[in-house]
């Protein structure tokens, strides 16, 4: 790790820490599910929605809503911890840590170095079509590479994950978000576990060199145009985004 990378590693766990003794999650930030012991009310014009009960509740904007399936929901209010505390009459009492369960034919994909190690690809706004983004294990979707294109199962609807075109030829990477409809401009590949973009209009030195860089509490995904570690932009850290395939995503 390169001083100017532990710097901001060090910021970064400062600012976490500071986080974790918060009251209020942040915008767009986890609130409730399984396991979890952060805060569970949300700011204002946002509610705590159980996206993928029972195991992840994320502040989404809006008033509370009805798609939550735990017993906490009974309880009204945008601030309710939907998701948290309260079991689920379905759960044992030695609750699993850990996502949903993989859905043959899929993969969790998730990130592999430091400060985002073990961080799993998912949408900001959780099986949303929203910018790709790096989080918690408890939120991991899952993933299939199939004709050159990289498809979310959205709770069976297909996101897919869309590159933007570079603007100009001074462009060091490039913005992912999910979208409803396939990406035009590239191929997705699985080569081993390692996933990989390429396209003939974008020149790239490598096709597995990925960046993470943060956008207020959101970890945003990007494809890097430039070498691996080398010329990182300000705030962002190099990575590869690697497949996995454990019955659930784990830390
Ligand atoms: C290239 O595009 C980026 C992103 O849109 C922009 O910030 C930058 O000013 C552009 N540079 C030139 C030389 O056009
Ligand atoms: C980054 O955050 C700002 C402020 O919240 C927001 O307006 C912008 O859309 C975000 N960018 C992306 C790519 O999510």
């Amino acid at each position: 790790m390169t001083p100017i990378k532990a710097v901001y590693f060090s910021a970064l766990a400062s600012f976490l820490a500071c986080g974790a003794l918060a009251q209020t999650a942040p915008q767009y930030g986890q609130c409730g599910g399984t396991g979890w012991t952060g805060p569970t009310t949300c700011p204002a014009n946002f509610a705590c929605t159980a996206v993928s009960p029972p195991w992840y509740s994320q502040c989404l904007p809006g008033t509370a809503t009805t798609t939550a399936t735990t017993t906490a929901t009974t309880t009204s209010g945008s601030t309710s911890p939907v998701g948290s505390g309260s079991p689920t009459s379905s759960s044992t009492s030695t609750a699993p840590s850990g996502s949903a369960t993989l859905a043959p034919g899929y993969s969790f994909v998730r990130s592999v170095e430091a400060p985002t190690f073990h961080q799993y690809l998912e949408s900001q706004v959780l099986g949303k079509a929203s910018p790709a983004v790096v989080g918690d294990y408890t939120a991991a979707a899952q993933f299939q590479v199939v004709n050159g294109q990289l498809i979310q199962n959205a709770a069976g609807t297909n996101l897919y994950a869309v590159v933007q075109p570079p603007a100009n030829s001074t462009v060091t990477k490039l913005g992912v978000s999910w979208s409803a409809t396939p990406d035009t401009l590239g191929t997705f590949v699985f080569s081993g576990d390692s996933l990989e973009w390429s396209s003939p209009s974008v020149v790239r030195q490598q096709t597995n060199a990925w960046l993470v860089c943060p956008n207020g509490t959101a970890m945003l995904v990007f494809i890097n145009l430039g070498a691996y570690d080398y010329m990182t932009p300000a705030g962002c850290s190099d990575t590869t985004l690697n497949a996995y395939t454990g019955a659930t995503a784990v830390p």
